[in-house]
């Protein structure tokens, strides 16, 4: 299958052109290729490739950046999935959309359905429940709400902490948000699957079990031979930040449970992974270039 892929440059539009690539045709579109903000330059670029299929993680994912700049949130993340989905309407694609647990209030402090009524606190979940409802009126579509990222290519929450641990500093992190956490890899693998399955529809997909900001970062760093006094947990208002974040956003996989696909690896599996991974290119540069930890 003809696989285009938004955002490709981003975290997990990394994972998602290394899963794809393992049995698709993969176009990566970067934002130099293809402003999602630009419809004429979506379409251009749709019309070249002419895929089968748009995977569509692009977008601003940071809460604060939005709510400081909602006009902006809501062009990228609403008006640049319009486009996208328009663009693939007219080549004939279906659109498999990357959305977030940021649409739900965090108040229900059990695990979130699919079936669960969305009700987003910021900016940003706003944003993205409106690129939902934006890909839900294309009938080949797919939207698969996904938490807290980590995986090869971009620093993010993880490899943050890592390296601040190992440069000595303290990693200062939030110990009353209860969420699901990502790999990248695993989730682009998942997609693949049940697009290639041809099962439309909404779902709920991270590594299994839930765990806060700081048992993440702590058995990260762990993982890591690192000092874990070193991630210091902090509830979240202390952080002052911009837009409020959910205290509770743990999502149950009930659409792939019930349309019987087998759910990811645990979380820990798949951060030791990743860790493992980041250390031995930590060795490796510091082979190449003696000195040099991270
Ligand atoms: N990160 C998380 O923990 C998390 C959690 C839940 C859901 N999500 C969702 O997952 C998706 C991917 O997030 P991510 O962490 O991979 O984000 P990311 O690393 O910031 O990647 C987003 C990509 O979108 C591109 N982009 C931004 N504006 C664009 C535009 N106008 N036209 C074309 N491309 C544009 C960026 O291009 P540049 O590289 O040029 O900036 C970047 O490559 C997002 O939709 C987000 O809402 C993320």
């Amino acid at each position: 299958m003809r696989v285009a892929i938004t955002g490709a440059a981003g975290l997990f539009g990394q994972g998602l052109v290394a899963a794809f690539s393992t049995r698709h045709e993969v176009f990566p579109l970067t934002r130099a290729e293809a402003d999602i903000t630009d419809a004429e330059a979506v379409l251009a670029a749709l019309e070249r490739i002419r895929p089968e299929l748009v995977v569509h993680p692009a977008g601003i994912p940071d809460l604060d950046t939005c709510e400081a700049d909602p006009a902006r949130g809501f062009l990228v993340n609403y008006q640049g999935t319009r486009n996208v989905v328009e663009a693939a309407r007219q080549v004939g694609a279906g659109v498999a959309h990357i959305s977030t647990d940021a649409v739900f209030d965090g108040k229900k402090l059990a695990p979130y359905l699919e079936t669960d009524q969305p009700q987003p606190l910021t900016v940003y979940g706003r944003t993205k429940l409106q690129a939902e409802q934006a890909v839900q009126a294309l009938a080949k579509h797919w939207i698969f709400r996904v938490s807290v990222l980590f995986g090869p290519g971009k620093t993010n929450f993880v490899e943050k902490g890592l390296h601040e641990v190992a440069a000595g500093d303290e990693y200062v992190v939030a110990s009353n948000q209860v969420g699901s956490a990502t790999h990248t890899v695993d989730a682009g693998m998942k997609i693949m699957e049940v697009v290639e399955a041809g099962r439309h529809g909404l779902y709920h997909l991270s590594n299994q079990g839930a765990c806060t900001r700081f048992e993440l970062a702590r058995k990260a760093v762990e993982l890591a031979g690192l000092d874990p006094g070193k991630v210091v947990g902090v509830p979240d208002a202390m952080m002052r930040r911009r837009a409020p974040r959910l205290k509770y956003a743990v999502m149950e996989m009930a659409a792939l449970r019930q349309a019987g696909f087998a759910l990811p690896r645990s979380w820990q599996e798949a951060l030791a992974e990743y860790v493992h991974a980041i250390r031995a290119l930590w060795e490796k540069r510091s082979e190449d270039a003696p000195g040099l930890r991270s």
